[in-house]
């Protein structure tokens, strides 16, 4: 869920100009008859990555459907990930989507076909991203470099009906 995953981004990039945030892998795990995204982290520039691509929301999301996350770091950056105890409440997707909204708008305004602001249930839609960046304002200074995995699943009845799984790399100027 692209709601979700930009609450992530912006919530771990704060305000801070040494750190450096890329994109390194998105990828869709489960629920593939709930949305399909062709979304996906691609070479921008010589320097630069960007998530592209569509995501497609096929079945309406109401308010029995929960979203969950879970984060992973790997300080070396060499995949031994540790699970990491920080979280975002477990909320319905349709409450999710209005704190979002209500907090980081600004970010998402030139997204195509997002639901409207209080839609519940959310419709189905096609949301297409094109060649965002990783939000240029970068993270707090006692954010940890290393490689950062997080997994947001969407759940009804305490049942996973889908997830996804982004990989995102930090690190500061100073190369460490
Ligand atoms: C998901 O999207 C791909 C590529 O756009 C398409 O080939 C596939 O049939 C879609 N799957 C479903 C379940 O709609
Ligand atoms: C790559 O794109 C980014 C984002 O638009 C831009 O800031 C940067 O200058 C570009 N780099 C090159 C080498 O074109
Ligand atoms: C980005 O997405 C658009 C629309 O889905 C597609 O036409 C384009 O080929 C994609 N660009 C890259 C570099 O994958
Ligand atoms: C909410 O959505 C789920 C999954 O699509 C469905 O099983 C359930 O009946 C819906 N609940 C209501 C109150 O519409």
């Amino acid at each position: 869920m692209l709601i979700v995953l930009f609450s992530f981004l912006l919530s771990v990039s704060i305000t801070l100009q040494v750190m450096q945030i890329d994109f390194e892998r998105l990828e869709q795990l489960a629920g593939f008859d709930i949305y399909n995204s062709s979304l996906r982290v691609r070479k921008y520039n010589r320097t630069a990555v960007a998530l592209n691509g569509t995501i497609h929301l096929m079945v309406p999301l109401n308010e029995s459907i929960m979203v969950t996350s879970d984060f992973f770091h790997s300080r070396l950056g060499n995949q031994q990930f540790n699970h990491y105890p920080v979280k975002f409440p477990t909320q319905q997707v349709c409450k999710f989507l209005e704190n979002f909204y209500t907090d980081y708008s600004e970010y998402v305004d030139d997204f195509e076909n997002l639901p409207a602001k209080g839609e519940c249930p959310i419709k189905p839609c096609k949301i297409d991203i094109l060649n965002k960046p990783f939000p240029a304002k970068a993270v707090p200074p006692f954010f940890p470099s290393g490689l950062w995995k997080a997994q947001i699943k969407l759940t009804l009845n305490d049942v996973e009906i889908s997830r996804f799984e982004l990989i995102t790399k930090a690190r500061n100027d100073l190369g460490i």
